[in-house]
């Protein structure tokens, strides 16, 4: 007869005492500076550790379920190559129509299921609130990569990660930070608004009218005391920019293509808009992009979109570790 384990429950060389062991990652509300401090603190020494050796054993034995119902490239794709930098595994499940989802398996049904294999969940979904779903019908830790238009918080993490390592460090007080595009749908934006709260900023949004910054985000950033506004045209703020933050307008949630048609390709930064800009500022993305950037700014120093991905490889290592007890 199979002995069982005295205590299957019970983690192993976990630092079960850290504030961050087993908690979920849902949403930037809860955070706040010294949280912040401490995650780029990890991030930073991560950085450290692929430079110096690639790869090394911090989670060896740890699994993470990578569960995205919606299409990811670099979410999926850094938050796998983290669990794999770290010595850990991964399920991989990148299509759900391959899994019993298609069988009609609720959202807390699968969670259940992939937490008897896993230790960790990463989960996209296009609902809002699925993120929090999930968490509740989980015993491990959720971390939300994005939760239909509601928020992205690993993204976010990134690019503030992204704006500290690209700006001088500790500098970001005083800054403006111009968001640009599809302000209504763009969850990344959403997200980073809500943290940049915890800073002495001012923020700028662009966009068409239909795709305008949610009143929902905009009560909180005013109820926290910090300078916004809304404009129709970028010339009236580049040259005041700091961070300009490109969003990509996103056919996929338009319920009317007919609209989608009417803001598509509204903004379009390239290298002659940005002769208005300052020599010393940063332009972010969190990609994919379509056509809102053209590629002849690629090489442009001020173009940080493909150094803010790799930015995310170390966020995401950090919060694994954070929440598996090992940072
Ligand atoms: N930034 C971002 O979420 O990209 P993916 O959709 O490719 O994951």
């Amino acid at each position: 007869m199979p002995t069982s384990p005295q205590s299957p429950h019970l983690p192993f060389g976990d630092n079960v005492h850290s504030p961050w062991y087993g908690k979920d990652v849902l949403s930037v509300k809860n955070l706040d500076r010294k949280d912040l401090e401490y995650i780029f603190g990890v991030a930073h020494e991560m950085h450290g550790m692929v430079d110096r050796v690639g790869s090394f054993d911090l989670l060896k034995g740890k699994i993470l379920a990578n569960l995205f119902y919606e299409p990811s490239t670099r979410t999926s794709s850094s938050f796998h190559a983290a669990m794999e930098r770290l010595g850990g595994s991964v399920i991989p499940i990148n299509n759900v129509k391959y899994s019993s989802v298609s069988k009609g398996e609720s959202l807390a049904d699968t969670i259940r299921t992939l937490e008897c294999y896993a230790d960790v969940i990463v989960l996209r979904h296009p609902e809002v609130g699925s993120a929090a779903i999930a968490a509740e019908a989980a015993e491990k830790p959720v971390l939300n990569a994005g939760d239909g238009v509601g928020e992205h918080p690993t993204q976010a993490l990134l690019d503030l990660f992204t704006i500290f390592s690209e700006l001088d460090i500790g500098e970001i007080d005083g800054k403006t930070i111009t968001m640009l595009g599809d302000l209504k749908y763009g969850r990344t934006v959403h997200s980073l608004a809500r943290l940049l709260t915890l800073y002495d900023v001012k923020l700028n949004y662009v966009s068409p009218d239909i795709l305008k910054m949610p009143q929902e985000v905009m009560d909180e950033v005013a109820a926290k005391g910090i300078p916004q506004a809304e404009y129709s045209s970028l010339e009236e703020v580049l040259p005041e920019t700091d961070v300009l933050y490109v969003t990509r307008v996103q056919k996929e949630r338009f319920k009317n293509p007919g609209d989608y048609e009417k803001v598509a390709g509204s903004f379009v930064i390239n290298t002659e808009i940005m002769k208005a800009a300052k020599e010393q500022m940063i332009v972010m993305h969190p990609l994919p992009r379509v056509n809102e950037i053209s590629p002849d700014f690629d090489k442009d120093p001020r173009a940080a979109y493909f150094r803010q991905m790799e930015y995310g490889l170390y966020v995401r290592m950090a919060l694994l570790a954070m929440v598996l007890g090992k940072a």
